[in-house]
């Protein structure tokens, strides 16, 4: 009877359906800065003539949706964020004959109710991408440089590469910070012969991946890029699901490998580091190949696993040979509590490392209730909520303009979404300047259009030092409830020393300190914090030119911020997955990258509790880019962060010289034991102290980092500090961990575990109550160097190995 019914249900489903919101809602977004004022920021593929029927060639439709205006790719133009783009495709099969080029800062969505397919033509040329982010130029180079490409999506895609008979890429995609493909489908040749590849990622620094299936190919994915977080991947039938090409770092979350050859081959001399968590493989070969690494540099190739199945796989962990490292059980399961290899600090090091089934400490409070995986979740896409449900900026006066005052407007409009269940507020593309903060009341829920909508705080309220002042606030302090927010950017314009980008307030409520189905944390979502270096910014090339050769000379109109994000002390229970707080170091608009100085004092403050950074990244600031302080159950997977360019000229605090007490700000003379050189007396290389943390951690507990990249690359815009393998001496301490700070007692630092450290420039990678416990060349690995397990939780790891 149960199931005559839900197939009943399952059929009634068609009569209800309509068009996904996205598509259905009036078209309101504006390009503010872009001088073409008939710009249009949303494009439906159908509108440029894609007919979506499988026969009719849709390539040319595509490519004149993507490239309609004056946007940003092939004649010289490396980055633009005056002419973003949305380009939607509703459900429909799409037949292309070449590839579909994404163009700087494009949005490519389809409706998840219904996700329409990209099929490649069997005469598709060979070697190419069904969807190209950035193709290769006539002289060998990509078109952008993978580091600097920013603000992309691709979501609720089927890519079909089935009918061509020869190598081809689904998706091509060297990508940086602010980028994710999201709910997609790959469907490649089960002939691996054929050489077909879902993900072909050669460069970058990302990012984030998540909710993606793969059938077939030869390879699901080939990922080569600095560092990355990869979340949710299922692959069915692939050769090798994972060809891991290099990294320094990545971090697999949630991987479920079923009925392949090989499940991640990591067996490059280039891969530094792997997390792997909460992951199954089943009817797998061998799960991973490793490689022959070389004794020079312990660091490489570090691994670490945790709570991972393995059915009927007959080899766990296989060398380039063939040969058995660890075994499996060709018909049976295995599970893998934990397995590390790599240099371990515990918190003495280094010692080299490896073991099976190791007992690691995993807070539950991280979990969801009788989980074994840490929790986890996807951006919301309201798929199921109608049109009608999306109160529009538009509606409530908003203008997105990027010079009328939006701040009453936007006030009323998130209060109204707050108000009502079934209501979402609804920004739409533009620049919503506000002189004042922008409260978001708890069951707010807020999506922005694409990337392309930015709250953009300025004026005076904002620019005294001695004053900060949010440009968001979310929950007011002491506030209990729930909201959710994705695809937003806050940002500031002009002088704005005091202002905080976000501040975050809210508890959201759990069941007895634990998350559960009914009680989620609040969620931010491609929720991105940005600095300067945009058009409409006032902070550019001709206003903030770098100061090379005038020590402390600084244009206070370039002082830009005071902090990027707090979660104060009352915060609770927030997931926060694929940010990037960014300070820009160069003008994303100028043809030439050209580097500019924007200052903004601190980056991400967490004092709160119950904490998910998922793909996270925090660059540029000046004091530090994460300060946790007295925060507890904290999970960040693979973070990232560098140290600003222009230090140690001027070196830090300036110019923020006035250090506030109650934010626990660091105080680089007290922590800064130096010479009259301004050098850390014990350690090698003479390198500059005073220098932004990357991650500094004062009286917490229980914080969990599976994978950071802490890189400082220059002093004084030379990278000769990080590039001279003699002496790594851009800055002699990056990662500090203390007690108490002054004279304020907090808790004691416990329970830390930190895995898969890789840092640059750095001599001290990780300085423990004033101690360096681990230096750059104890554990070389790649242009990186990596510690495997830190851990100051007094657990001795190498007695339960
Ligand atoms: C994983 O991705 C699939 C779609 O690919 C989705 O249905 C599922 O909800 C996702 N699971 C989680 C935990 O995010
Ligand atoms: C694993 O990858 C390496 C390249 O990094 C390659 O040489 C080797 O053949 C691969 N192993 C298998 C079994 O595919
Ligand atoms: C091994 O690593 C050391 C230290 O990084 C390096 O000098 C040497 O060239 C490496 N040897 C090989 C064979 O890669
Ligand atoms: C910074 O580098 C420039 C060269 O690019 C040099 O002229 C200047 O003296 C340096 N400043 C300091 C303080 O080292
Ligand atoms: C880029 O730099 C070159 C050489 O310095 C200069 O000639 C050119 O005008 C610059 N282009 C732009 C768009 O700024
Ligand atoms: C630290 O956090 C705890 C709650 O976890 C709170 O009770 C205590 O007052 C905080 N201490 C300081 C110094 O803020
Ligand atoms: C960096 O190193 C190169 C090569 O040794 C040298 O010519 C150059 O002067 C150095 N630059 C700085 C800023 O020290
Ligand atoms: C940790 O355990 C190992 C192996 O049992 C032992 O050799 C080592 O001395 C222990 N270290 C400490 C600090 O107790």
């Amino acid at each position: 009877m149960r199931a005559i019914l839900s197939v009943w249900l399952f059929a009634a489903l068609p009569l209800v359906y309509a068009a996904f919101w996205m598509e259905e809602i009036a078209h309101q977004g504006i390009a503010a800065f872009n001088p073409d004022k008939t710009y249009t920021v949303f494009r439906n593929v159908r509108d440029y003539g894609a007919k979506g029927d499988g026969i009719i060639d849709d390539t040319a439709a595509i490519n004149a949706a993507i490239s309609a205006g004056n946007r940003c790719g092939g004649y010289g133009c490396v980055g633009a964020t005056i002419s973003p783009a949305i380009v939607y495709f509703p459900p429909g099969t799409y037949l292309i004959t070449n590839p579909i080029v994404g163009l700087f800062y494009t949005q490519i969505i389809g409706d998840p109710n219904d996700m329409p397919v990209i099929k490649g033509a069997s005469t598709f040329p060979g070697g190419k991408a069904l969807l190209d982010a950035d193709p290769y130029l006539s002289n060998g180079k990509l078109n952008y440089i993978s580091t600097n490409v920013f603000f992309r999506q691709v979501r609720n895609i089927v890519f079909d590469t089935t009918a061509i008979p020869y190598e081809v890429w689904a998706v091509h995609w060297p990508s940086a910070q602010a980028t994710v493909i999201h709910n997609c489908v790959f469907k490649l040749s089960p002939n691996f012969e054929e050489g077909h590849t879902g993900i072909y990622m050669e460069e970058g620094s990302g990012g984030m991946l998540t909710d993606l299936v793969f059938y077939g190919g030869q390879y699901g994915a080939q990922f080569g890029s600095q560092q990355y977080t990869v979340r949710n991947l299922t692959f069915s039938g692939s050769q090798t699901a994972i060809l891991q090409i290099w990294n320094w770092g990545f971090t697999y979350k949630s991987l479920s490998i079923n009925n392949c050859e090989i499940g991640l081959n990591m067996s490059s001399p280039d891969v530094g580091s792997v997390t792997v968590l909460d992951s199954s493989f089943t009817d797998v070969g061998t799960a991973i190949i490793v490689g022959r690494y070389n004794s020079s540099a312990t660091g490489l190739g570090s691994l670490l696993i945790q709570n991972v199945k393995y059915t009927n796989v007959p080899t766990v962990m296989g060398n380039l040979d063939g040969d058995a490292i660890l075994a499996g059980n060709p018909s049976g399961a295995v599970f893998e509590y934990g397995y590390a290899k790599g240099n371990l600090y515990s918190p003495e090091g280094p010692s080299v490392f490896q073991g099976r089934d190791i007992p690691f400490d995993q807070p539950s409070a991280l979990k969801l209730q009788d989980q074994y995986q840490y929790y986890e979740r996807s951006k919301p896409q309201y798929e199921d909520y109608p049109a009608s449900s999306f109160l529009s900026a538009r509606s409530y006066h908003a203008t997105g303009d990027g010079s009328t005052d939006d701040t009453k407007a936007l006030n009323d409009l998130f209060q109204a979404a707050a108000s009502s269940s079934t209501n979402i507020a609804f920004l739409d593309a533009g620049y919503y300047l506000v002189t004042d903060t922008v409260y978001i009341p708890a069951n707010a829920r807020i999506v922005g259009e694409g990337l392309s909508s930015v709250i953009m705080g300025a004026g005076e309220k904002f620019s005294d030092v001695s004053n900060p002042y949010p440009v968001v606030q979310i929950g007011q302090p002491g506030e209990v409830g729930y909201i959710e927010m994705s695809d937003i950017i806050v940002s500031t314009q002009g002088p704005t020393a005091g202002a905080i980008a976000i501040q975050y307030n809210l508890k959201t409520p759990t069941l007895g300190g634990q998350v559960t189905a009914s009680t989620p944390p609040s969620g931010l979502w491609d929720v991105h914090v940005r600095f300067g270096g945009f058009g409409g910014s006032k902070l550019q090339v001709a206003d903030c030119p770098i100061t090379p050769d005038i020590t402390n000379v600084i244009e206070p109109a370039c002082i830009a911020g005071y902090m990027s994000m707090h979660i104060t002390s009352n915060a609770g229970n927030l997931y926060m997955e694929n940010n990037w707080l960014w300070v820009a170091d160069h003008d994303i608009e100028d043809w030439n990258q050209t580097r500019i100085d924007v200052f903004v004092g601190r980056g991400l403050l967490i004092e709160g509790s119950n904490i998910w950074l998922v793909g996270n990244a925090v660059e540029h600031h000046t004091l530090y880019q994460y300060q946790l302080v007295n925060a507890t159950d904290i999970w960040m997977g693979q973070i990232q962060t560098e140290t600003p360019y222009y230090q140690p000229n001027p070196q830090a605090p300036y110019p923020f010289t006035q250090l506030n007490a109650d934010l626990y700000d660091p105080d680089f003379i007290t922590d800064c034991p130096t010479t009259s050189a301004g050098t850390v007396d014990q350690l090698p290389g003479n390198a500059p102290c005073a220098m932004a943390w990357a991650l500094r951690i004062l009286g917490s507990k229980d914080v969990m980092v599976f994978g950071a990249g802490l890189y400082s690359f220059f002093n004084n815009y030379s990278t000769n500090c990080s590039t001279n393998r003699a002496g790594e001496n851009c800055q002699a301490r990056i990662m500090w961990i203390q007690d108490g700070i002054g004279t304020e007692v907090l808790g004691s630092t416990s329970g830390l575990q930190v895995y898969n450290l890789n840092t640059i420039g750095s001599v001290s990678m990780v300085t423990s109550k004033g101690q360096d416990m681990a230096i750059w060349d104890q554990t070389i690995a790649t242009y990186a160097s990596t510690v495997g397990i830190f851990r100051n939780d007094g657990v001795n790891v190498s007695a339960m190995a």
